[in-house]
């Protein structure tokens, strides 16, 4: 793929929180929830994010939407730097990004009816008035295949695949040309996850939008992907085309990541290994020296606790972080 397709590219982002303690506030630590990760995301593809609970996934996608601002590192958006924007060009560009949630619930205003929830996006950034927001309140809920009656109606009315339909709504209002989905169908019932995946890639489609699409397992992003890229304890450890990933894992967490994934023919799933990691993700407030997996790594070596490893392009746009690939 060429340079000219890339619409975001993430460099180096970190992202440290302090620790605070005491009647004096004093900063005591620093969670290492993101600890310099760099990948690019290309117009109208879905990326895939994966890791266990906690690794980063949510504090990466609300970095690089400048929700949280980096502590250190770049992000550029169709070739601006927005750690380097603030003020109304920030403003600007953030209308071309959005992000849905895990929890439709949480994160739509229980006091505010839908036709609100999907006004307030067109009001704060003044791109619509009068009439026109209406229409374009009826226009996003006949793209998200909802009633325009429900217009009037609150959260608390709908099912969960339909508050989430709500979610995608109010994000597609400004027409952003790139979208955080974090964890947006694991809070739903199996039944409506499929509708929800089939209404985000007919979306996709129409408007050539490029996903973020966060996951804690690797089968969830596995069809709807054309790159993933697995995560553990604030780094990537390894990212590829998705079935040069599925095929070909080479670090030693994605494979056991994988080996967990049943596989749908008979034959091949008595065949398959499981690897079973020991122990849990340590802490992010501190990390282990040198590779973060090597306390559970099973194939571990002395350089693993000396040395970090380096995230290298180890075939062509297949990239790894491990001493032994
Ligand atoms: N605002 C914050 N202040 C301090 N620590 C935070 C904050 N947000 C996240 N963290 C910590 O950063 C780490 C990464 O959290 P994050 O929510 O990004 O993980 P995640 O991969 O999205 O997990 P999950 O799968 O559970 O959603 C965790 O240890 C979390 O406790
Ligand atoms: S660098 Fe060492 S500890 Fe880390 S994944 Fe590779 S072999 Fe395992
Ligand atoms: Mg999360």
């Amino acid at each position: 793929m060429t340079d000219k397709e890339v619409l975001l590219d993430v460099k180096n982002m970190v992202k440290h929180f302090p620790i605070l303690a005491g009647v004096f506030q004093r900063q005591v630590g620093v969670v290492h929830a993101v600890d310099g990760i760099t990948f690019d995301v290309r117009k109208g593809e879905t990326f895939g994010l994966v890791g266990e609970s906690g690794c980063g996934k949510s504090t990466a996608g609300r970095t690089i939407l400048q929700l949280y601002r980096p502590t250190s590192g770049n992000v550029i958006f169709d070739g601006i730097d927005l750690t380097k924007t603030k003020g109304e060009d920030l403003r600007l560009l953030r209308r071309r990004m959005q992000m849905i949630f895990q929890d439709p619930y949480a994160s739509l205003n229980p006091r505010m009816t839908v036709a609100q929830i999907l006004a307030e996006p067109l009001v704060v950034h003044n791109a619509a008035k009068g009439k026109e927001i209406n229409e374009r309140i009826e226009e996003l809920l006949d793209i998200v295949r909802l009633s325009r009656g429900f217009a009037v109606r609150y959260p608390h009315e709908f099912s969960g695949g339909q508050r989430q339909r709500i979610g995608v709504a109010r994000a597609l209002a400004l027409e952003p040309e790139f979208i955080v989905c974090d964890e947006p169908i694991s809070a739903l019932d199996v039944s409506i996850q499929a509708q929800v995946i089939n209404l985000l890639e007919d979306l996709q489609e129409r408007y050539n939008l490029a996903y973020l699409f966060i996951a804690h397992d690797l089968s969830v992003v596995r069809h709807i992907s054309q790159r993933v890229a697995v995560m553990y304890l604030g780094l990537l450890v390894e990212m590829a085309a998705r079935d040069e990933l599925y095929s070909h894992p080479l670090h030693p967490y994605t494979q056991a990541l994988l080996s967990a994934v049943p596989i749908p023919d008979p034959l091949k799933e008595e065949k398959r290994q499981r690897i079973l990691l020991e122990g849990d993700v340590p802490s992010p407030v501190n990390p282990p020296s040198g590779c973060h997996f090597r306390t559970r790594c099973p194939l571990a070596e002395k350089i693993c606790a000396e040395k970090d490893p380096e995230w290298r392009e180890v075939a062509p746009s297949h990239w790894v972080a491990c001493h032994l690939v």
